[in-house]
């Protein structure tokens, strides 16, 4: 899968001019990879000691050398960068773009060639830790969920891609018992749902280790699913209540949450006829999606690090730094609209404001746009959208 047929000779990131080559690179990944370089930048700021970070699945490896170069602006720090690919014709094109950081100070770099769960597995057996580790997978990673935990520091960041979409959106249910062990159905939060399924599956290998997580930051165009999270020596108190299901009735479109360890039977949907049937979603994660303390952190560093933050990398966090994901349920302005038969629907921001009023818990997502979380009832909800549309807001 080539993303970039004509390989960009002089391709400018940050700090970075490297060749993409001919194999995968998205520019528009971007915001992505500015994220992954604050985080790094963080670790140079807030360390005590030397740091080691993991670019596993490196494609022309423009992590690794915006790591190299630009987080290290911050302080000195001894770093020891491992960039790896398993794709043996990447090696010369590799060695180029990484050639400044060879001679670099206060840099240690190793390049290497090897499957990810061969590298992951020698390192664990070698007792090597990494503070931070990108994994940047075609398709679902969850295979590789365990060995990358097992050897991230406590307090270490894990960034996660996926571009698995189908199964955890539910367009192919099968897949998804197989790969997150959940049922998973479709929904007008679908990529929230899918994030919510990929960190349950990131808990329960963490809590398989004795750790613990703490989302940082989860977000989505639809095609890629991404995750920042960073591990915890101990889980949390009551962090296995994070974990639960999520209901929602296709017919009138109320929805319920359940946590695992409460779980019970269901209430009634919203159907006046009493037919409505809950399609469930889960094992899930219920709790936060984002650390809003965290991502203010990083936005912070972003003067210090001039030219990291693009625009819509600035944009995203900024967007999610909002929304810690919480309360759970979302919902579609567009959708409560058209089951209301109501032209148009409401601004969103000024029914987040009309429900907060109420006393409900109300925000606009972070992750889909037109659609807020809140834990109002769904009647008060459709109420709410009637009222400001007669208002004309
Ligand atoms: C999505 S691309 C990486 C893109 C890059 N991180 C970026 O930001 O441009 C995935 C890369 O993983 C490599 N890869 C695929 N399977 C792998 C495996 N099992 N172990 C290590 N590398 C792998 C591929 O050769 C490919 O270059
Ligand atoms: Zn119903």
């Amino acid at each position: 899968m080539h993303a970039l047929k004509s390989p960009d000779l002089h391709y400018r990131e940050g700090a970075a001019c490297l060749q993409t080559g001919d194999g995968f690179f998205r520019r528009d990944s971007r915001p992505s990879r500015d994220l992954s370089v604050l985080l790094a930048a963080l670790q140079v700021s807030q360390a005590q000691r030397p740091l080691r970070w993991l670019d596993l699945m490196a494609g022309c490896g423009i992590r690794g050398l915006r790591w190299g170069l630009e987080a290290r602006q911050i302080a000195q720090r001894e770093v020891e960068l491992w960039v790896n690919d398993a794709d043996p014709d990447r090696a010369c094109l590799l060695a180029a773009n990484l050639q400044s950081l060879c001679s670099a100070p206060a840099l240690t770099l190793r390049t290497s060639h090897l499957a990810a769960e061969r590298l992951l597995r020698q390192a664990y057996l070698d007792q090597t830790f990494f503070d931070l580790i990108d994994l940047d997978a075609f398709g679902c990673p969850n295979a590789l969920l365990q060995s990358a935990l097992a050897v991230l520091r406590f307090g270490g960041v894990l960034i996660l891609a996926s571009t698995d979409g189908r199964s955890p959106t539910g367009h192919d249910r099968p897949a998804a018992i197989r790969r997150f062990g959940a049922a998973a159905r479709a929904h007008p939060a679908s990529w929230e749902l899918a994030l919510r399924l990929q960190l349950a599956a990131i808990a329960r290998e963490a809590w398989l280790l004795g750790r613990g997580i703490e989302p940082v930051a989860c977000f989505s165009d639809g095609r890629t699913f991404r995750l920042a999270v960073r591990l915890r020596k101990r889980a949390a108190a009551r962090e296995e209540a994070q974990l639960g299901l999520l209901a929602r009735c296709e017919r009138c479109g109320d929805q319920a949450v359940q946590s695992l360890l409460k779980l019970s039977g269901w209430r009634p949907c919203a159907c006046e006829d009493g037919l409505g049937r809950w399609a469930v979603t889960g094992p899930l994660w219920t709790g936060p999606l984002q650390s809003p303390e965290l991502l203010q952190a990083l936005l912070r560093l972003d003067p210090l690090l001039a030219g990291s933050l693009s625009p819509a990398g600035r944009r995203l966090l900024q967007r999610l730094q909002k929304d810690a994901g919480q309360p759970v349920c979302c919902w579609s302005t567009a959708e409560l609209a058209k089951r209301l038969g109501i032209g148009g629907p409401p601004a969103l921001q000024a029914l987040v404001e009309a429900l907060r009023i109420q006393g409900y818990q109300a925000q606009v997502s972070g992750v889909m746009a037109g659609q807020l979380r809140t834990d109002a009832p769904m009647a008060v909800l459709l109420q709410q959208c009637v009222d400001l549309v007669a208002e004309g807001r």
